[in-house]
Parts: structure tokens; sequence; C-alpha cells
């Protein structure tokens, strides 16, 4: 039976751009609840490797029962995938990662996602670790506060939110809520998710693991090797375009022209490849996702 909880994002095109065959060894940094890695395990097939990864132990818990049953090898790992560098991993044939939330996240209201419900301000991806939303706006000054919402909600009125929430130190959802009702007025309803998304952001340091991934993930894919990446906003979308372009732009002599070093990647994705109407209409969140994918050249 499907598990209508998440429905895999872009799951066609991952499997076209990627296109995971048999035998093949499959590192997933994102499993979530194993939709992708599902159909990667039937791709690869019995001989096959897939190595989950989840910074949600949760998650990966729900994941794991899910995969046991299809064929192939399965490695599970609950950590960030900002620990790459430090991880004993195999070459891969494909490199998989779906970035942010997943529904479970939204849907338990102690988790602290949606501001549609009250709970404490977590906002952490692993409970087990690391600072929760609440601590963290305990102990930002005004400035820390304005950057954050600036820099990763792009809130146009920052800097009088900040303000507002150093003076109300709010300490759950609908604590914050009402400061941005007070601040925002007719538009809090707008602001309200840019607000939540930037403090997801800076309490889990999304930014900082996805460089890392851009950075250590590439240089572990074999020759012929695809990584692909699925972003849900604009902050993520422009790293991952600008880290893929220096992959697969050729060095060139400063005075002739010619190519000097080749480019060891290449682009499979010009534009990102985004999802249609129908998957839209099926999964709503489907339609800020946007992939875009690299191979291995040599
Ligand atoms: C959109 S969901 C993935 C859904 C998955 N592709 C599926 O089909 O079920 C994103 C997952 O990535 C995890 N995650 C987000 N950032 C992470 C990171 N830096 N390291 C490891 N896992 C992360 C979240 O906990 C969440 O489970």
């Amino acid at each position: 039976m499907q598990n209508t909880r998440h429905l895999p994002v872009l799951l066609r095109e991952v499997l076209e751009g990627l296109s995971p065959g048999e035998g093949e060894t499959v590192l997933d940094a994102t499993v979530g609840l194993g939709g992708h890695s599902a159909a990667f395990l039937r791709a690869i097939e019995e001989k096959g490797h897939l190595i989950a990864i989840d910074a949600d132990s949760e998650n990966l818990a729900e994941a794991r029962q899910r995969l046991q049953s299809l064929p192939g090898r399965k490695t599970f790992e609950h950590c960030n995938f900002r620990e790459l560098p430090d991880m004993a991993l195999p070459h891969c044939d494909v490199i998989f990662a779906d970035l942010g939330v997943s529904s479970p996240h939204y849907d338990d209201p102690e988790r602290g996602f949606s501001f549609r419900e009250d709970s404490p301000l977590d906002l952490r991806f692993d409970r087990e670790s690391g600072e929760t939303a609440a601590a963290f706006i305990a102990r930002s000054t005004p400035g820390e506060m304005q950057r954050v919402l600036f820099r990763y909600g792009e809130v146009r009125q920052a800097r009088a939110l900040a303000l507002r929430i150093a003076e109300q130190k709010p300490q759950t959802t609908k604590e914050l809520s009402t400061c941005v009702e007070f601040v925002c007025k007719f538009r809090a309803k707008s602001v309200l998710p840019q607000v939540f998304q930037a403090l997801r952001i800076a309490v889990n340091g999304e930014l900082d693991a996805l460089a890392v991934l851009l950075r250590h993930a590439p240089p572990l894919l074999k020759e012929e090797g695809r990584m692909g990446v699925i972003s849900f906003h604009s902050l993520e979308d422009r790293m991952v375009k600008h880290a893929f372009r220096l992959l697969t732009t050729p060095e060139r002599d400063g005075r002739t022209g010619a190519i000097a070093t080749p480019a060891r990647f290449e682009l499979l994705t010009k534009k990102p490849i985004k999802a249609g109407e129908q998957e839209i209409a099926a999964n709503p969140r489907a339609r800020s996702a946007r992939l875009r994918m690299i191979k291995r050249a040599f």
C-alpha cells in the first residue's frame, strides 16, 4: 500500500535522471520516510547497496521498517549529512538529497514546525541534539535575530520583528505568531511561513550543512556516477546551482581561452526540473521543488 504521509517529490524525474541500475550503490542523504529510497531499492535489486542517512531518528526508524522487505543491502545511519567528511563511505553510483522538511515534521504538533498548532518552539530535525528554536530565541540579540529573519526568511520588517521577539522571548508557536501579528498586522499571515522558515534554517544550520554536502559528495561519485538535489527555496537552489556550475565548468587558459583542465562533471539539468500541474494538485508541497543533477564524466 502506498504511504500517503509522504509522496516522494519528482519521483519519475529523479529516476529518469539518476537512473539507478542493477547492482549499484546509492547514497540517500535525506531518506525521510523512504519514498525515493523504496524506488532506488527496486531499481538496484538484490546486488545493490543503499546507504540511507537522516538527521531525524524517528523518520529513519520509519524508513528502516518500510524498506526492510525490499531487495538489496541496506545501511542506515542516524546522522546529519554535514558529517559526510568524517564518514567512511564507499564510492557511489548515485547520490541524492531531498532537502528540508517531511510531512511528519508538520503533522506532529510537538515538533513546533507548524504555526497552525500551539506547541513548544522546537524546529529541530534531530531532537536528540542541538538547540531548540525557543533556546535560540532566548539567547539571540535583536541584531542576530534581525539577520536570521532577513537572510533566511527575506522578512521585510526584520528589524521591528526582531525587537519584538527580543522583548517578548516567545517560547511557543502561538507566542511567536502573536509577535508576528503585532508587528506585521494584516500581512502577518503571509509573513508567518517566512519567519518559521528562517528560524528552522538557523536552528538546523541548514545552509552550512548543504555547503558541506555540495563540497564533499561529488568526489564520492564513481566515474559515470550521478548526483541529484531537490531544494525547496531560492537560498538552497542558488547554492546548488552555483556548486554544480563550478563543477561542470572547465578551467581555461587565461591567455588563449583554450580548455586547460576539462570539467570532471557534466550538467544533466541546464534548468532546474519543476513539478507539473498534476503532481502539484496531488501534493502541493511539490510546487516549490527544484531538481538539479550532475554526472561524473571521468
Ligand atoms: C523532504 S524529506 C525527505 C523525504 C524522502 N525523500 C522520502 O521520499 O520520504 C527531508 C528529510 O531530510 C532530513 N534532513 C534534513 N536536513 C538534513 C541533514 N542536514 N542531514 C540529514 N538529514 C536531513 C529531514 O529530517 C527529513 O527527514
